[in-house]
This record gives structure tokens, sequence and C-alpha cells, in this order.
């Protein structure tokens, strides 16, 4: 291990010297401990950044509103869409999407190195049961989803069977909880081997005299690297494990999803067919302050304008049909083929944008105290995945239904919005219209039949709890020979099980 004069001479070169302040109360192993973290600080790194987020700390409070007069809204030409597509059409995309996956050329990417600090619990946000009838929390939800599209591509396009590897990124904080999550539930019937976990960076914050902030007296206060981490984390053999097999598209999410469409086969084959290197999902924003980022274009080149970033006037902006101008909603659903991840991560990762974010972070003061400030007194630095647009060299949007595609969970209950009451009841809302369009009907316990109501609107529970496992059915495929002329008891759970008796009395 690198010696304590080392690691004393390489912060003064950082200018960080005050970190070792506690050196001569720490016990032994908390010595060892912050020796190893400290070893891993690279002195010239950490100098520019703690500069760079001091200065960015100092003029952060102009960010808002910077990019707007640069922000034009993207032309029709480069968004695809579901509902302004034939059928015809989408079913080319579709069958195309499954093509590529068939041959192994599909993978997922999870990014779930988050702390999720809004929901506000204590274990990784994958591990959330939002609370629907089957208990499934939303790792399983989408491991399923996996299974399900491996299963359909096999089926479609005749091949024995094909894989879909599943990428996840973690950072310091959900590594460990992750693995063992999946460790205790048996990789949810996927091959471990197919599931890649690594972790992305965490880098210190920053106090706004340019100085890394003690955590504790043998701690450095640090945070993951933002999504955008991303590109730095996968040089480390991650795409040499995508080479390895072969994949040449890649999927890349964010976990709070839960309509999240796992290797979507028709967004992968409208951005394969349009012979894009990069593209977004996108949905019509709800309501001008939505949390939602807007794809866009900023001096001409593709964007996303975080909503931290976009100013209440340009936000509200109207066209003359009373539309938003910049409606196009980035839901964190992305298309990157692998040789423009590559590019990235070897041109052009130094020069993506640093996100500047004023947090309270709790630090020891001179003295030693423990303290817990109650307004921010530390800068963090992220990177955004979605930064890479502009260097992308066709990029494509498809813009999909909301109802079916994006129900984030953000906040706890009770809050108004993106919670796990929101969460729930968009996927129970969906489940139960594939249910009706396969012709199904509901009765209650009483054998009365239930009212039903094709369209529902957003916060309207649905009138049956219906439940489709994606093991069964993940897109709303196959469920007429399941529920055609059926009355279905509320509530009903379709599992596999139930699946195979409903196909054995028919
Ligand atoms: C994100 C998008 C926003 C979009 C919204 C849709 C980014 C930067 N912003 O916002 O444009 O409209 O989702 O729901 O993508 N994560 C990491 N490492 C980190 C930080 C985050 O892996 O260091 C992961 C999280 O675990 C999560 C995803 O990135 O899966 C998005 O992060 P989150 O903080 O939830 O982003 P939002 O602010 O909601």
């Amino acid at each position: 291990m690198i010696s304590l004069e080392e690691v004393r001479s390489r912060l003064e070169l950082a200018g960080q010297s005050h970190l070792l302040r506690f050196w001569p109360e720490l016990s032994a192993d908390e010595r060892d401990s912050f020796l190893g973290e400290l070893s891993q600080l690279e002195p010239e790194e950490l100098r520019e950044h703690c500069r760079a987020a001091a200065e960015a700390g100092s003029r952060d409070s102009g960010a808002v509103g910077l990019l707007d007069q640069r922000m034009e809204p993207m032309s029709a030409e480069f968004i695809g869409s579901v509902s302004r597509s034939d059928q015809e059409t989408l079913k080319q995309w579709e069958d195309e999407g499954f093509r590529q996956i068939s041959q192994n050329k599909v993978a997922v990417l999870l990014l779930a190195g988050g702390q999720g600090t809004r929901l506000g619990v204590p274990y990784p946000k994958g591990m959330y049961n939002v609370g629907l009838p089957s208990g499934k929390t939303l790792y399983q939800v989408q491991a399923e989803r996996i299974r399900r599209a491996e299963q359909l591509a096999a089926e479609k396009c005749g091949s024995s069977k094909c894989t879909i590897p599943w990428y996840i990124m973690t950072s310091e904080f959900t590594l460990e909880p992750t693995e063992k999550f999946f460790k205790e539930n048996q990789y949810f019937k996927l091959d471990q081997s197919n599931v890649v976990m690594f972790e992305q960076r965490m880098i210190p914050a920053v106090s706004f005299d340019g100085k890394a902030i003690l955590e504790n007296k043998s701690k450095v206060a640090m945070a993951p690297d933002g999504n955008g981490g991303l590109y730095r984390a996968l040089v480390d053999g991650i795409f040499e494990d995508m080479e390895r097999r072969g994949v040449q598209y890649i999927h890349v999410y964010c976990v709070d999803n839960i309509l999240v469409k796992m290797a979507d086969p028709l967004f992968i084959g409208f951005c394969v067919s349009k012979g894009a290197d990069c593209g977004a999902k996108v949905v019509e924003k709800a309501y001008p302050t939505e949390p939602v980022g807007v794809v866009c274009r900023v001096d001409g080149a593709h964007q996303v304008v975080e909503y931290s970033e976009i100013s209440l006037e340009t936000a509200e902006k109207r066209n003359t049909d009373g539309s938003l101008v910049f409606n196009a909603g980035n839901i964190c659903n992305h298309f990157f083929t692998l040789s423009f991840l590559k590019s990235v991560a070897e041109k052009f990762e130094p020069k993506l944008k640093q996100h500047v974010a004023l947090k309270k972070v709790p630090y020891v003061d001179e003295e030693g105290n423990l303290v817990k400030p109650d307004k921010p007194n530390g800068i963090k630095m992220e990177k955004f995945v979605f930064d890479v647009f502009q260097f992308s060299k066709n990029f494509v949007a498809f813009e999909v239904s909301r109802a079916d595609e994006f129900s984030p969970l953000k906040n706890a209950d009770p809050a108004a919005k993106d919670t796990p009451a929101t969460a729930r009841r968009a996927l129970l809302a969906q489940h139960y219209r594939w249910a009706l369009g396969a012709g199904a009907s509901f009765l209650d316990g009483e054998n009365r039949k239930l009212p039903e109501k094709p369209s529902l609107s957003e916060n309207e529970e649905p009138p049956a709890v219906c439940e489709i496992s994606p093991l069964v059915s993940c897109f709303g495929e196959g469920l007429g020979v399941l529920m055609r002329g059926r009355e279905i008891h509320s509530p009903f759970i379709l599992d596999e099980k139930k699946a195979e008796e409903i196909r054995k009395s028919q």
C-alpha cells in the first residue's frame, strides 16, 4: 500500500492537505481505510476537479436559462412516432428489432448508480416493491421482461435460444446490495453469466472555496459522478465483454420507470432501420414544469436540456395551436451502437459538460464536530448520460405513448406525482387495457359485471385489478387466446401457471 508520506505529498500537490487534519486522532483501522481511499485520488485530477467545482459553484446561480436563447425544438424529420406511423411500418420496425435480438446483437444497460434521494429509501430503487398484487419489485419485473423478450425473439425468428445480456451500472452505494439482492433471488432465473454488474466512479464533493469535504475525520464526502459516468465506467472491461458476445446495439434505461420496455424491438428496429448511431425515446411533456429534460437542438446540435437548467419562461412557451414548443420529454431511454459508445469513450468523454448541483453536505468542522448544514455548502459535479447526443452523426428521437411507456418512481407517497401509487396504477391500468383489448370482461366478488373503461384518465384507478406477468406477455402480445370472451373475477393475476391452466382447459 502507498505510504502516508506519499499520500501527503500528493494531497499537497492537489492543494488538499487539510484532508489529513485529523490523522493523529485516527485508529489503526481508520488510518488503513482512509489511506486506501486517498490513494485512489490522482493529484492532478483532484486539483482540477476542486478548481473546476469551485469555479462552477461561483457562477451556478446564473445556470438556469443560460441555454434558452440557443434552444430550438427538434425538426419533425428526426422524430419517429408510434401514434403517427401505420401498422405495416410499425410491424417492419418491430420485426427488424426481433431479428437483431435473435442474433444476440442487442443488450440492455441499466443505470442504477443513483442514490434515489427523493424516494428516500435506504436501498437501491430497483429493489422497491410498489405494491403490485404479485409483490414484484422493479428488478423482478425488468428481469422477467428480458426473459420474455428473449423467448419471443427466438420464437419469431426460429432460433433455438437467444440472449439479451443485462449490464447494470451501480455505484459504491448500490453495488453490494444489488448483488446481494440478485443472488438471493437466483437472478430471477436469468443465467447469472448474462447479468454483468459494474461500478461507476465516485468523486469528492467540494466546498465553495475549492476544498474536498470531509464527511467524518477519516472519510472524504464522495458522490457518484452522474449517470454520464457510464462512459468512463464502460472502458473497464465492459466494451470487451460486449465485443466478445457480438453485441452491437445497446438499449440504455433508468431504473425507476415501471413501464420500461426492455430491449424494445420496435425502438431498436426503428433506430437500426434509420441507420442511427444514437437515439432517444420521448413522450409529450405533461405540463411545463414536469421534471423531465427536453430533447431539442442547441446551436444546431441535438441535446437534452435538463429540467433544472431551463427557465420557466422557455418551458412555458407555446405554439399557436397551444402545444408546448419544447414538448419532447426525455424518458431516459436511449439507443446506442457499440461503435458510437466506443468513440464517445475514446474521444469525447473529457469534453462532456460538468453539471453543477449545490447540496447540503454533512461535514466535520475544524474542531472535529459533525455538522449538518441547513443551507448548501457543497458542490457536486455530475456528467449526464444524454450529453453525448451532440456527437452523434445520425441522431433520432422516437415518440411513444406515455400511458404505455412512462411512469417513473421518483417520490415517496403521498406526493402527488411519480410515486409508488402512481407507478402501480399506471401498470395496472395498462394491463387492464390489454385485457379489455383481448376481449375479457371483469366481474366483482358477487359476479356482477364491472363497468368497462377502455380509456382511463391519468389518475383514475381501473375498475378491475388485473396484473399480467411479463413471462406471459410483456408487450401486450398473445393475450387473445387466453382472454377472449372470458369473464374474469377481479382481482386477477395472470401468471405462467394460470396461463397454462387456461390453455389446458381450452
Ligand atoms: C432523468 C433524466 C431526465 C429525464 C428523467 C425521466 C438524466 C441526467 N436526467 O432525470 O432528463 O427526464 O430521468 O425520468 O438522465 N444514475 C446513475 N448514476 C448517477 C446518477 C444517476 O446511475 O450518478 C441513474 C439513476 O439510478 C437513475 C437514472 O440514472 O436510474 C436517472 O437518474 P435520476 O437522478 O433519477 O434522474 P432524474 O433527475 O429523474
